[in-house]
């Protein structure tokens, strides 16, 4: 994605997978804006290091008010959003008739409603335009089911649904919309998972190693750049194989 300096919005970018995003696309040269609930050291160092290119601001998702003023305000300051990378979401793990209603909700109002309200401002200037990327973060959870994440499974499973929808309704005014479905990372979501279950994982995965925010990063970059024109409405798993 070197052809031009573009807008980039990413969602929860403060630390883990997001932050690696939010590097990847400024060492690229582009313009990028993201927000978490709190600020990080990292924030803190692109804010010095960037400051024509990079902005940010604390808040949530799944307040409604201030992610519309933060889409405005990205609008004003580097022009509308070309490219959108829903990352923000959170895992709330335990097994189903344990689980509690307050992190269904926590889960269903980030994971999917947020995303659905941020991807609909968005889009919005992006069919003006004429061209625009989608790129939604969901999970290899959704796609193979794993014991203790059925609320997050189905809210990814949602995402990956929403994206074959919303490339059909903007494929023909030239905006793409993908999913890239991360296997387990080393990132802070991960925490709860022990010792034994990380081998688990990496026994099962072919290529023998989690991944890392990195390998991610790559692909998301590729469906954004004018290489990808011609792929929309999928489901990318970058997993080292462990779904084949
Ligand atoms: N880690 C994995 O193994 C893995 C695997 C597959 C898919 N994924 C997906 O990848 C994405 C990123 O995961 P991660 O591992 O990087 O998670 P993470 O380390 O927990 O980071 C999540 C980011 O989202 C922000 N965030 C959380 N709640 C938010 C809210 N209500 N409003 C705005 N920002 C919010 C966090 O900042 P604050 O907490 O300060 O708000 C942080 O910047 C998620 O969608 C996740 O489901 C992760």
């Amino acid at each position: 994605m070197n052809d031009q300096s573009r807008t980039v919005l990413i969602s929860g970018g403060s630390k883990g997978l997001g932050a690696a995003l939010v590097a990847y696309f400024l060492d690229q040269g582009h313009k990028v804006a993201t927000f978490s609930r709190s600020i990080t050291e990292e924030v803190e160092a692109w804010r010095a290091k960037y400051p024509d290119h990079f902005f940010y601001d604390s808040l949530s998702l799944t307040d409604k008010g201030a992610v519309k003023g933060f889409v405005n305000e990205v609008q004003g300051l580097f022009g509308d959003t070309e490219v959108l990378v829903n990352n923000a979401g959170i895992a709330r793990s335990g097994l189903l008739p344990l689980f509690h209603d307050e992190d269904v909700d926590t889960v269903i109002d980030l994971n999917l409603k947020g995303t659905f309200h941020i991807s609909r401002l968005v889009s919005r200037p992006m069919l003006s335009l004429g061209w625009g990327r989608i790129i939604n973060i969901s999970s290899i959870v959704g796609l193979s089911g794993y014991r203790g994440l059925s609320v997050y499974g189905a809210s990814k499973a949602g995402l990956d649904g929403f994206t074959r929808a919303l490339a059909r309704e903007l494929g023909p005014r030239n905006i793409t919309v993908n999913s890239v479905a991360p296997g387990f990372l080393s990132t802070e979501m991960n925490e709860e998972l022990d010792a034994r279950q990380s081998r688990q994982i990496v026994n099962r995965t072919p290529m023998g190693r989690l991944g890392n925010t990195r390998d991610v990063a790559e692909l998301v970059g590729y469906l954004a750049s004018p290489a990808a024109d011609f792929i929309t409405g999928q489901v990318i798993a970058v997993d080292g194989g462990i779904t084949c």
